[in-house]
């Protein structure tokens, strides 16, 4: 039997008619942030035709080149999403300060945060890359430009959360806490159609990934939880498959489907690990959360941690949840051990 279409659009409206207090505000911007990934999905296409490769000559706020594409994606989502009367302030991994709503346009009552592109250093290689968003109820009286502080809530205040990824197909997977659920682009007819209804993440995965080059740097609970899935010690025994792109979205959209454990520890070089709270972890931990997963920095859930500043970072340990809660046993073995 066929399957019958479900676009993206009917099935936010039907997610938020579950709700009766619902406005249809969330929808609506649910909706144009989909637009904004399309023009992105359709730029990120081009990169290999058009003159936009190479870098802008800029550094970003964390000392990282930004390449025009990071820009460019960063712009869009701006463009698409200033005007539509629903956010009252944005965020992007891209730019220092908050974002504020032009002066002539209606400010509404949520708060979006964003990284536009995600695993940019694979863009000349045609790799995949994602964009990565997470959306708030401000907490600062309505009408009024949004603050910093409308940005600074814990991840547990999230009322949606997704990513695109701009892999071999476009797909977009959102969240409102009802389920996690991926929509593949049509690039025929541009639309979002439903193609992984409800994701749930294996309670155990055969996949570990981490950027393994750091080994050195490491905790040593967490070289002893390495080695522990590589088998070292039984031979009979079948290691875990190591898988890294570097693009966080990819590695997390894998591990989302087969199962398994994504991590960027803290280490001697970067101690407080290297992906941001706002941006990557919170929106990543509420989809992973969302799917029977669990998200930790090694000993708390990400979602509770509060923030401080809109572009802290975080250590993280995500994925499948006997995985992640092995991880988290062995580094705390190793720090029982060190006393
Ligand atoms: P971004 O391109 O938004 O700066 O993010 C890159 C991040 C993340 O996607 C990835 O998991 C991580 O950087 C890779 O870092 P390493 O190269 O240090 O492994
Ligand atoms: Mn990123
Ligand atoms: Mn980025």
């Amino acid at each position: 039997m066929k399957q019958s279409f479900m676009t993206l659009q009917r099935h936010i409206i039907e997610e938020e008619r579950r709700h009766p207090q619902a406005t249809g505000e969330l929808s609506s911007l649910l909706w144009d942030l989909s637009l904004a990934t399309k023009v992105i999905s359709l730029e990120v296409n081009k990169a290999g035709l058009v003159d936009i490769l190479g870098f802008t000559g800029e550094e970003n706020i964390h000392g990282e080149e930004v390449k025009k594409l990071d820009r460019f994606a960063h712009e869009m989502m701006i463009r698409a999403m200033d005007h539509g009367g629903h956010l009252c302030v944005m965020a992007s991994e891209e730019e220092d300060n908050i974002i504020h709503i032009p002066k002539n346009k209606k400010i509404g009552k949520y708060v979006l945060m964003f990284d536009p592109l995600d695993g940019s250093s694979n863009i000349d290689a045609n790799v995949s890359i994602g964009t990565i968003f997470s959306i708030y109820k401000r907490v600062t009286p309505d009408g009024k430009p949004g603050t910093v502080e409308d940005c600074l809530q814990p991840g547990v205040k999230q009322v949606a959360a997704g990513y695109t990824i701009y892999g071999s197909s476009t797909m977009l997977v959102y969240t409102t806490g009802h389920g996690v659920h991926g929509f593949t682009l049509d690039p025929a007819f541009g639309e979002y159609l439903l193609s992984h209804p409800n994701i749930q993440i294996p309670k155990k995965g055969k996949i570990y990934s981490i950027n393994e080059g750091n080994y050195k740097y490491w905790h040593p609970g967490l070289k002893k939880y390495i080695k522990f899935l590589q088998k070292d010690e039984d031979p009979e025994e079948k290691p875990y498959s190591a898988r890294y792109i570097g693009s966080m979205v990819a590695d997390l959209h894998r591990n989302l489907l087969y199962g398994g454990i994504f991590m960027y520890p803290a280490d001697k070089r970067h101690p407080n690990g290297k992906l941001r709270l706002m941006y990557e972890c919170n929106p990543m931990a509420m989809i992973v959360e969302s799917a029977g997963g669990r998200a930790t920095d090694g000993k708390n859930r990400i979602l509770e941690i509060q923030p401080e500043s809109i572009h802290q970072r975080v250590p993280i340990f995500i994925g499948s949840e006997e995985d992640v809660l092995l991880a988290e046993k062995f580094l705390r073995e190793a720090e029982v051990e060190a006393v």
